[in-house]
């Protein structure tokens, strides 16, 4: 036998019962998104390169060291999403969406994949739903995603979540607040860990982040963003701050709060668990009017966020695997084999969920088959006759008239019983 392959390291096999957990969160999704005007986008596995370079940003984490980019053979290079944001902001340019009654709201739920170091919680390949409303740069808009997000891990039952949100103002206003920071990490530069020492210049936002000791203390008395903000934005962010009090969804005001990605304008935010363990980040997002023209379009404002499936369900605590119901199960001797094909394809055309045997059983092992399916009805078709039984009741009747005979049976007693 030939060594066994396995699964590429941070990827998982999306098993019945978590693919039944994929499907709640689609549907709570679906069901909260669409009656508020968003409608479904998915866009491609792939994109170019250059649509994450820029539009992510150069100097993250994700763009310099978590995407999966090659050369597609025809000297392109091609990365496997790693995120939403960008790919639907490049279709909304591509497909004129700007004609379209603005905001336009969509929603999507696909997989994305970044090279990052799996543990509980952070994987390769994940899944993420998310939104985007493009074209308005309302706080109503904000707060609405905000709201709505809430709602949704509140309908999946994620336990004991945490929204943090600040706002980072406009890229002028971080220019000149990131040489302040600058200049205030140079001067305590001794005290600092040597990552965040090495990135003053190219991601000094992220010394907040940081677990080091030394840097945390520095990072107590450095300047924060949010008293930097022009009053334009400061109005901005009081007003989405007042509407989500207006909707009763409480908030941490957090001026530390950094985000992985560099399109951020004015309000980002992020939902954690206390359940989870360290990657306790369930859903994040926030405003990024400067995306649109980093990727080549105008001006064009926008507000999203994504949320994990697979950090949803641990929240959550999983779902249960409500398995579907069986109506009926055909257990046959070998000569009955094609009225056992005919009764269950006639069954489910008719809308019934039917089984029958395909692994060559013995009549009694069949038998046994058709109680862990939890069938209700189960039919036996013998050489000399068919009967169908009521698992419920207990119930018996023989049947005359061949498959027909048997899928007439299950019609007539399928609501009422035997
Ligand atoms: P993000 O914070 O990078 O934002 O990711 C959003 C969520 O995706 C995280 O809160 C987490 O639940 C999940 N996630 C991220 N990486 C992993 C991973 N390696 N394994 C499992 N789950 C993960 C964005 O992606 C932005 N595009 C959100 C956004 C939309 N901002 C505006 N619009």
């Amino acid at each position: 036998m030939s060594e066994k392959i396995q699964a590429p390291r941070g990827t998982q096999d999306v098993l019945a019962e978590m693919a039944a957990g994929f499907h709640v969160v689609e549907d709570a999704a679906r069901r909260l998104l669409e009656p508020a005007g968003y409608r479904r986008i998915e866009t491609p596995t792939f994109e170019d390169t250059a649509l994450f370079a820029r539009g992510v940003g150069e100097s993250t984490d994700v763009v310099q060291k978590e995407m999966y980019s090659f050369d597609d053979g025809g000297g392109r290079s091609i990365t496997l999403r790693p995120e939403g944001t960008a790919p639907v902001c490049r279709a909304y340019l591509e497909h004129g969406m700007h004609k379209l009654p603005q905001p336009v709201k969509l929603w999507y739920l696909s997989s994305f994949f970044r090279y990052e170091k799996p543990q509980a919680g952070r994987y390769r390949q994940f899944w993420q739903v998310g939104v985007e409303a493009i074209g308005s740069d309302d706080p109503a808009v904000d707060a609405e995603v905000i709201v709505l997000l809430d709602r949704l891990l509140g309908d999946m039952g994620a336990r004991e979540l945490r929204l943090r949100i600040s706002s980072l103002g406009t890229p002028e206003t971080r220019a000149a607040y990131r040489e302040e920071l600058q200049a205030h990490l140079r001067a305590n530069a001794d005290r600092l860990s040597d990552e965040v020492r090495s990135r003053i210049d190219l991601n000094p936002l992220r010394a907040f982040d940081s677990d080091h000791e030394g840097t945390q203390e520095v990072m107590r008395s450095a300047p924060l963003l949010v008293d930097r903000l022009t009053a334009e934005d400061r109005a901005h962010f009081d007003a989405v701050l007042a509407l989500l009090d207006a909707a009763d969804v409480s908030y941490e005001l957090d001026p530390t709060l950094v985000r992985g990605l560099d399109y951020y304008t004015r309000t980002v935010f992020e939902f954690a668990s206390d359940a989870l363990g360290a990657q306790s980040g369930v859903g994040g997002g926030g405003r990024y009017d400067g995306l649109m023209e980093l990727i080549g379009g105008p001006p064009t404002p926008g507000v999203g966020w994504a949320a994990g499936v697979e950090r949803i369900l641990l929240a959550s605590g999983g779902v249960p695997d409500p398995e579907a119901p069986v109506d009926l199960f055909v257990a046959y001797e070998e000569p009955r084999r094609a009225d056992a094909f005919t009764i269950v394809t006639r069954s489910r055309n008719a809308g019934r969920a039917a089984q029958m045997e395909l692994a060559g059983r013995s009549l009694k092992g069949q038998l046994k088959q058709a109680t862990r399916t939890g069938a209700r009805f189960v039919a036996v078709l013998r050489e000399d006759g068919s009967v169908l039984q009521d698992t419920e009741t207990g119930g018996e009747v023989a049947v005359e008239g061949g498959a027909d005979g048997v899928v007439a049976a299950v019609n007539r007693n399928l609501g009422a019983g035997l």
